[in-house]
C-alpha cells in the first residue's frame, strides 16, 4: 500500500481552498472507492493538504490526474511511502463539513492523528492549529 501526502495551492480566484472542496468531494467519492482509495483531505485559506493511501497502481493513477487538474499549482509531496496498514482508517475522504465549526473539525482530526505515525502527525501539525 502507498501513502502519499501532499500540499497545493488552489486557483480559485476566490483564493479559498474550500471554494473547490464539495466538487472535487464529489468526484473522490465516485473514483476512491472504485480504486480503494482512502484518505484526508483538509483546506485551510488557500492551501490543501491531502492524505492518500491505497493500492499502489491507483494511487500512480490519481497522482498523475492531480499533476495536472488546474484547480491547484504548487503541488509539493510531503510523504511518499510503503505502509502495511490504512492509517487514516477507512474514511473515504475526510473533510470539515459544512455545518461542523472549525473547532468541531479540528477536535476531529486531533482524534485522527492520534493513529497515524508521529513523522505524518507532524505534518499535520504544522498546518492544523494545535
Ligand atoms: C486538491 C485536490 C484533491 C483531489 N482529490 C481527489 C481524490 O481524492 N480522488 C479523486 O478521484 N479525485 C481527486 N481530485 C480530482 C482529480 O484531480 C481528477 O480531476 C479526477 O480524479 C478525475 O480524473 P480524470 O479527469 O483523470 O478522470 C482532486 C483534485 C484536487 C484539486
Amino acid at each position: 500500500m502507498r501513502q502519499i501526502i501532499y500540499t497545493s495551492v488552489t486557483t480559485n480566484p476566490s483564493g479559498r481552498a474550500e471554494d473547490e472542496s464539495v466538487a472535487i468531494l464529489r468526484q473522490a467519492s465516485l473514483r476512491n472507492g472504485l480504486d480503494g482509495i482512502t484518505g484526508l483531505l483538509y483546506t485551510q485559506g488557500s492551501e490543501f493538504l491531502q492524505a492518500l493511501e491505497g493500492p499502489n497502481d491507483s494511487i500512480a493513477d490519481l497522482l498523475l490526474s492531480l499533476t495536472s487538474d488546474p484547480r491547484h499549482r504548487d503541488l509539493r509531496i510531503l510523504i511518499d511511502r510503503e505502509t502495511e496498514d490504512r492509517e487514516f482508517g477507512d474514511w473515504m475522504m475526510v473533510h470539515r463539513e459544512r455545518r461542523e465549526s472549525v473547532d468541531d473539525f479540528d477536535r476531529r482530526l486531533h482524534g485522527l492523528l492520534l493513529g497515524v505515525s508521529r513523522e505524518t502527525a507532524e505534518y499535520f501539525r504544522a498546518l492544523v492549529p494545535a
